[in-house]
């Protein structure tokens, strides 16, 4: 691998809480009355709590003020909070498991670089909240993806320049974030195929031929 460090989305790519944001956000979305399939979720991948609830009600006739904005966000997040109270170890995939411990035992430094603010808790849920060399989240950036500032925080984190990263991403709006910030992608998932992605991965493991 001619990388130096790998900085990894964290929902979506690490583990599986792209669905528990969809089921949240669809059971507001629901009580709201406001259309809403899991390919509009897909708009949603990467971005900030509070730009997601923006393009939710895009399909609304109503307008809303801030603060019932702020309490549509708050009830989501304690919904979403209540599945990811239900995590455990266990809910790592056995591919991405085996693959981490094979990166680990490599030079690599490995990074998470998420807009979540909910990433300590998740990585506490899944048993990972001491296995990376850093960790860049929602709670210390001020622009979301598809701004690259939180990719550009975690490779400075571990001491690295954006050209000495691979970025791993599930999301269109993280392809751009760190194609932005100067870092190769490798996307999966929902951006698989994404044509600014400098790899596609079929699955996590195929980072181990990288
Ligand atoms: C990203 C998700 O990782 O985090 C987005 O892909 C989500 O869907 C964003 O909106 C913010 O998450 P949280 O946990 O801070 O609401
Ligand atoms: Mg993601």
């Amino acid at each position: 691998m001619k990388y130096k460090g790998i900085i990894f989305d964290l929902d979506g790519v690490i583990c599986s809480t792209d669905e528990y944001h969809y089921l949240a956000w669809k059971a507001l979305a629901d009580r709201l009355g406001i259309p809403f399939d899991r390919e509009r979720n897909n708009l949603l991948r990467g971005v900030s709590r509070m730009a997601s609830l923006e393009i939710i009600l895009e399909k609304s006739d109503k307008t809303y003020t801030e603060e019932e904005k702020a309490a549509f966000a708050e009830e989501k997040n304690t919904r979403y909070r209540e599945l990811l109270g239900r995590m455990s170890p266990a809910d790592l995939s056995d591919d991405v498991k085996t693959t981490l411990e094979a990166l680990r035992k490599t030079d690599l430094k490995l990074a998470i670089g998420s807009s979540s603010k909910n990433t300590p808790f998740i990585l506490e849920r899944i048993g990972l909240r001491d296995f990376f060399d850093a960790v860049a989240d929602g709670n210390c950036i001020t622009h979301s993806k598809p701004h690259p500032e939180v990719f550009l925080k975690a490779a400075g984190m571990i001491g690295l320049c954006p050209q000495d990263c691979l970025v791993v991403e599930d999301a269109h709006a993280g392809v751009e974030a760190a194609k932005a910030g100067g870092f190769d992608c490798a996307a999966m998932g929902d951006a698989r195929d994404d044509e600014r992605a400098d790899r596609h991965l079929e699955k996590f493991s195929d980072l181990l031929k990288i």
